[in-house]
C-alpha cells in the first residue's frame, strides 16, 4: 500500500486529535461535544468513499460499503473514538481511520461481503467508570442498569445520549447483523514488544481478562490538629495501606498487573482527616484463575485492613471480563496477510482491553497491532510511523482479498 495513503491516515488521526473537550490536550469522553466534530470529519471521509453513514443510539458512527449482493454477509472493521484524559492521537482513532482508508482503496469495487466501519463512541470507561459502552451496544449488552449509570455531574448514560441528539430507546437497532462475517480491529500496540523485535506489526491471538472495581474505605472525618492518632478512623490512611498491598500481591502472581489509578478522598482538605476514600482497582491476567485468586486476596486484605483500623469497606464491581481468544482461522488469515505484506507474522497477546474482546464472543474476531514508538500510549506523545501504518494497510488489503476468495457470492 502506498506510503502517501499511510501519511494521509496519520494526518487524519492528528486532525481528529484536535477535537477535544480540553484546550491544549486531546481529551474526549463519551458523547462529549467534541465527538460531534469527530463525527463530522469521519462522515465526510466515509461518504466520499461511497459509504452510507449513520450514528446509532449509543453514538457509534457507522459507514457501510455494500457487498456484491443484497444478501451479502458483513465484515465489521472498527475501534473507538473516545480517549483517556490527555491522550495521544492514535489509540482507537487509528483503527477507524484505517478502516475508512481500506474502503477508499477499493475505489467502489464490491466484494462478496459488505464492510461496515464502526467508530465506537466509548471504550475507555472514563466518563461513567464503565468501559466499552459503544461495542456493548453492538452486541446487545446495553441494559437499563448501564443506561442509568451516572457521571461525576449526575448525568446518566441515557441523558448523555439525549443531549447528543440521539434516542436511547432505539438501542436495539445498534445490534450487529446476525449473519456477521467477523470483526477486524487495527490498534497501536501500546507497549514495547514490537519495538524490541524491530517488527512493524503483530497479529493478536488473545486479550487478557480484566477486573475493574471501585473500593471505598469509610471512616470518620475529624480535626487534623486535635484528634490523637490512636483515636482516628482515617479512610485515606487505610486506603494507602491497601494500595501498598495491591502492589505486593500483584508482584506475587507471575505476569499479573494491578493498578490503583485514581484516588478520591473526602471531604478533601489538608486539615481534615479523610472520612471516605475511593480507590479504583484494575487487575489483568491472561489466565482467569490467576486473576480471580488475586482479586480474592485483595478483597480479604481490604476487609482485614478496614477491620483493624475501625473502617468499613465497600467493593463495587464495575467491569469483569474473562480473557478472550481471537478466532484461530482469522488469526491464520491475518498472519498470511502480514507475510504477503513483507513483514514477519509475529503473534502476541494483548495486555490492553479492546473492543475486539466484546465482539469476540459474538462473531469471529481478529486484531492487528501496529508498533508504538517508545511503547508510549495514554500519553500526548503517543505516535506511529508512516511506514508501519503502510504495512498494516497492505496486510488489511491482503486480508480482504483472501476473505473475498473464501466467501460465496
Ligand atoms: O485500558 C485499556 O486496556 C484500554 O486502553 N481501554
Ligand atoms: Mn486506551
Ligand atoms: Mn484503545
Amino acid at each position: 500500500m502506498d506510503d502517501a495513503i499511510a501519511r494521509e491516515v496519520v494526518n487524519r488521526c492528528r486532525h481528529l486529535a484536535t477535537c477535544s473537550d480540553e484546550p491544549g490536550y486531546t481529551t474526549r469522553t463519551f458523547l462529549s461535544d467534541s465527538m460531534h466534530a469527530v463525527h463530522a470529519g469521519l462522515s465526510r471521509w466515509m461518504a466520499d468513499a461511497g459509504m452510507s453513514v449513520t450514528v446509532d443510539a449509543a453514538g457509534n458512527i457507522r459507514g457501510v460499503h455494500p457487498g456484491s449482493s443484497s444478501a451479502a454477509r458483513r465484515l465489521y472493521i472498527g475501534s473507538h473514538l473516545d480517549t483517556v484524559p490527555h491522550a495521544g492521537a492514535f489509540d482507537g482513532v487509528l483503527g477507524v481511520v484505517m478502516g475508512v482508508a481500506l474502503v477508499e482503496s477499493l475505489r467502489g469495487r464490491r466484494l462478496p461481503f459488505s464492510i461496515e466501519i464502526v467508530g465506537f463512541s466509548e471504550e475507555e470507561g472514563v466518563r461513567f467508570g464503565i468501559p466499552f459502552i459503544g461495542s456493548r451496544a453492538v452486541v446487545g449488552e446495553v441494559d437499563a442498569t448501564l443506561l442509568a449509570a451516572t457521571d461525576a455531574s449526575g448525568t446518566s448514560v441515557a441523558q448523555a445520549i439525549g443531549h447528543f441528539g440521539l434516542d436511547a430507546s432505539r438501542m436495539a437497532d445498534a445490534r450487529a447483523a446476525s449473519n456477521a462475517l467477523g470483526y477486524l480491529e487495527f490498534h497501536i500496540e501500546q507497549g514495547p514488544v514490537l519495538e524490541h523485535l524491530r517488527q512493524p506489526v503483530a497479529v493478536v491471538d488473545r486479550i487478557v481478562g480484566r477486573t475493574y472495581a471501585d473500593v471505598t474505605f469509610v471512616g470518620r472525618a475529624g480535626h487534623a490538629g486535635t484528634t490523637p492518632m490512636e483515636a482516628r478512623q482515617d479512610a485515606l490512611a487505610g486506603a494507602a495501606e491497601w494500595i501498598g498491598c495491591v502492589e505486593t500481591q500483584a508482584r506475587r502472581m507471575k505476569d499479573l498487573v494491578a493498578t490503583t489509578g485514581r484516588i478520591d478522598a473526602a471531604p478533601g482538605a489538608a486539615n481534615v482527616i479523610a472520612g471516605k476514600c475511593r480507590v479504583t482497582l484494575d487487575v489483568r491476567h491472561a489466565d482467569d484463575a490467576a486473576r480471580t485468586i488475586t482479586v480474592g486476596r485483595l478483597q480479604s486484605a481490604a476487609e482485614d485492613i478496614a477491620a483493624r483500623r475501625g473502617l468499613t469497606v465497600e467493593w463495587s464491581p464495575r467491569f469483569d471480563h474473562q480473557a478472550v481468544a481471537m478466532h484461530p482461522a482469522l488469526v491464520s488469515m491475518l498472519s498470511r496477510a502480514v507475510e504477503r505484506a513483507g513483514a514477519a507474522p509475529h503473534v502476541m497477546p494483548s495486555g490492553a482491553g479492546h473492543d475486539a474482546m466484546i465482539l469476540a464472543p459474538h462473531m469471529p474476531a481478529a486484531m492487528l497491532f501496529i508498533r508504538t514508538p517508545g511503547g508510549l500510549s495514554h500519553h500526548p506523545d503517543e505516535t506511529v510511523m508512516d511506514g508501519d501504518v503502510a504495512v498494516a494497510l497492505a496486510a488489511g488489503a491482503n486480508f480482504l482479498e483472501e476473505l473475498a476468495g473464501s466467501v460465496d457470492d
